[in-house]
């Protein structure tokens, strides 16, 4: 039986999956996206070249793969083009990359309610809660859509209208200033004939670049008859899934393994889930972070760790790393082995602290709460462990790692009853050590 892999954030996001599946892909025929949109913002450095990817799977860069943008991703056509723009001006030959049929598009309008209402959680304001509303309340447009030019614009002009009208509601309610409609994006939104004209124009170019459109269940179904592994990509984590996350302060998809059965009509027989876990925490946007650090010490991280979104440059924040929300992950995901990001950030730090548990009121939690504001009231219980100050990001070999640092690798796999196979010692292709 053909063995696929599925990987997933444990954390917040940010954990450097797209390095660990460019990394893993070359032993895989195919990669997929099965959520998320261009929220995600995943980076694999090649030589000297650095590649942001938002919407298309890391997998792109090997030209005998094929990429698949599965059905439970919203697409957003002008992003897609800018990154095969980029991408054909950087990389000779891409991988071959089909975008599933039932995949759900981000109109102007979500990025707009976005832009309104996404303040509370610190959305990344790329429209993905809106899209995923219009999903789920079937209003959403979707790529089959978009390819059949009567429907698309008979469609277009139904939701413009609507949308228009969800706007007025949404500027009155938030207070939205006529000056600052130019700032919140609002200008021409709902003016379907240019929408119509823009995405059609995007749909073009798609297929002048060799996109395919396909329904994916069968893509990946025949994929695997033909005998290829399948590497599924999981963006953001499992602390932001709409539902196992801390809930409101996630995104609007499943991040977590069970996104992909849903995310691409396919069940793979076989799987190893591979959690991504960053070193230390990082977090986006709003939200409990019990290991937070809010001095010298999360700055370095910041600063050594290039801890600025990918997708909106912020500043992220920065904490130890929390092996409650670890084991949690395990848990949600099934996990079968950790991949560690990132270890090299943590060297010159003469102790590390690693969260094992919470303290809330006189008693001690060691599973993470289902309800964020219990969250919100737990402190971090911690175990100091050495640090090291040896450059690391030369090893290979998990031997050839500072006691101390192999220490604090182990220390995760004892707590979490996991391997650890992977450990990132650098943001190069090469820099990852192998176990
Ligand atoms: P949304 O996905 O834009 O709706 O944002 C919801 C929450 O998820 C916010 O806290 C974002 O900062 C966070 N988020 C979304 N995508 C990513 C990601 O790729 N990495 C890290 N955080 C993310």
């Amino acid at each position: 039986m053909l063995k696929h892999t599925a990987i997933v954030g444990t954390q917040w996001g940010d954990e450097g999956k797209g390095k660990i599946v460019d990394h893993l892909a070359k032993k895989f025929g195919v990669v997929v996206r099965y959520q998320g949109g261009p929220n995600a913002g995943h980076t694999v450095v090649v030589g000297k070249e650095k590649f942001a990817l938002h919407l298309i799977p890391s997998g792109i860069l090997q030209s005998d793969k094929m990429c698949v943008i599965g059905d439970g991703v919203l697409l957003h056509p002008e992003t897609l083009v800018g990154e095969l723009t980029d991408l054909h001006k950087r990389v000779g030959k891409l991988a071959r990359l089909v975008v599933g049929l039932k995949t759900q598009l981000i109109m102007p309008w979500h990025i707009a309610l976005d832009g309104i209402a996404g303040g509370k959680v610190g959305t990344t304001k790329r429209g993905i809660g809106p899209a995923y509303a219009d999903a789920t309340a079937r209003r959403g447009i979707r790529v089959m859509e978009a390819l059949d030019k009567k429907r698309f614009s008979v469609r277009v002009k139904e939701e413009a209208a609507w949308n228009k009208k969800m706007i007025g509601v949404y500027e009155k309610h938030f207070g939205v200033k006529p000056k600052e409609r130019k700032d919140y994006g609002l200008i021409g939104v709902t003016d379907a004939t240019k929408i119509i004209r823009e995405y059609r124009r995007y749909f073009s170019q798609l297929k002048r670049f060799g996109v395919g459109f396909a329904d994916t269940s069968e893509t990946l179904t025949k994929a695997e008859k033909r005998g290829q592994r399948i590497l599924f990509e999981g963006a953001q984590a499992t602390l932001l899934d709409i539902t196992h996350g801390d809930y409101p302060f996630v995104t609007s998809s499943h991040p977590t393994v069970g996104g992909l059965f849903i995310g691409t009509g396919f069940r793979p027989r076989e799987l190893s889930v591979i959690g991504v876990a960053k070193a230390y925490s990082t977090r986006v946007g709003n939200g409990p972070f019990p290991s937070e650090l809010t001095n010298k010490i999360g700055e370095g991280m910041r600063e050594r760790g290039h801890e600025y979104g990918t997708t909106t440059g912020r500043p992220r924040r920065c904490g130890w790393l929390d092996l409650v929300i670890i084991r949690y992950a395990a848990r949600i995901n099934g996990l079968d082995e950790i991949a560690m990001t990132k270890l090299d950030v943590l060297t010159g730090l003469k102790t590390l602290k690693v969260c094992v548990g919470y303290r809330l009121g006189g008693r001690k939690i060691t599973e993470y709460p289902a309800d964020v504001t219990v969250l919100e009231r737990c402190r971090p219980v911690y175990r100091t462990l050495r640090g090291w100050n040896e450059d690391i990001s030369k090893v290979r070999r998990f031997s050839e790692l500072p006691r101390a640092a192999r220490e604090y690798v182990q220390f995760v796999e004892k707590a979490c009853g996991l391997p650890v196979k992977l450990v990132g010692v650098g943001p190069g292709r090469q820099e990852i050590v192998t176990r």
